[in-house]
């Protein structure tokens, strides 16, 4: 079994990229980060995979994160990137475009996958749920240990809208909210989806994690534990590797896809 792959973590933003060890979730090289093409066309995309992936000098297997549904290499949402990704087999484009075996899944599993196997999941067997607050609001849900892929829990409707066009970071960045002001909104999100699914731990991460001092501790409406995830922004990159083993590998065949 191959110990390095190359995680490569797609976003509305910026597509960022190491080489990764596995077994130990350590990045092997320094990061690199390509803006993400406008509009982010899926040739186009394509493109930055590939200078990434060339600019490692990279042979071997590639896990690559996508911010939408993702069954068997297929992209079946894009929420925040362009439409043409819908039902795209993204797995075949980006080993072409590489030359490399690819496994591309959605953007929170990846991190959430990291976070239980090396940061702020790790040993958690009850429910755990990991929510990114980004461009858009991920999600991945837990129990014994076990992903259950694809979930979408931040398109939750809150007050007759999607949750993250109101709690997400950019939500927090276009309406220009206060940080009290923002982690009134998470935290009704929150009360939301601890009535859904009374999880015992709840991990939040994205770009907003690395000031969760800021806002965390507002978060008083919620009864199950709250901690911001530990490995920040290089979760989706080691998620996305060490998705190219099976062991970590979410298991989507069959599975149906038609999500928002
Ligand atoms: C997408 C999810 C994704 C999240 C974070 C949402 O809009 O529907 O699949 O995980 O954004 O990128």
């Amino acid at each position: 079994m191959a110990m390095h792959a190359l995680g490569i973590d797609i976003g509305g933003t910026g597509i960022k990229a190491a080489p990764v060890d596995v077994a130990t979730g350590k990045l092997l090289a320094d990061r690199q980060k390509i803006d993400t093409p406008r509009p982010a066309l899926p040739d186009a995309v394509a493109g930055v995979v590939k200078e990434l992936s060339t600019s490692f000098g990279w042979s071997g297997p590639i896990g690559i994160t996508f911010p939408g549904v993702v069954t068997d290499g297929v992209t079946r949402t894009a929420a925040n990137l362009d439409p043409a990704w819908i039902g795209m087999d993204a797995g075949a484009l980006f080993g072409k475009a590489t030359g490399n075996p690819v496994r591309v899944l959605n953007d929170a599993d990846a991190a959430g996958i990291a976070e239980m196997t090396f940061g702020a999941g790790l040993g958690e067997r009850g429910t755990v749920l990991m929510l990114t607050l980004g461009t858009g609001i991920g999600s991945a849900l837990f129990t014994g240990g076990l992903l259950v892929p694809n979930t979408e829990f931040g398109h939750i409707e809150v007050h007759g809208h999607d949750a993250e066009t109101r709690a997400s970071e950019r939500a927090k960045e276009l309406h220009d909210l206060s940080w009290g002001k923002w982690a009134g909104r998470v935290d009704e999100y929150l009360r939301h989806i601890e009535a859904l699914l009374s999880p015992a731990l709840i991990i939040v991460g994205g770009g907003v994690s690395k000031q969760s001092q800021k806002w965390v501790p507002r978060l008083t409406g919620i009864r199950a534990r709250i901690v911001a995830a530990a490995l920040l922004n290089d979760a989706g990159i080691v998620g996305a590797a060490m998705a190219t083993s099976s062991a970590a590998a979410p298991d989507t065949s069959g599975a149906t896809g038609t999500g928002h």
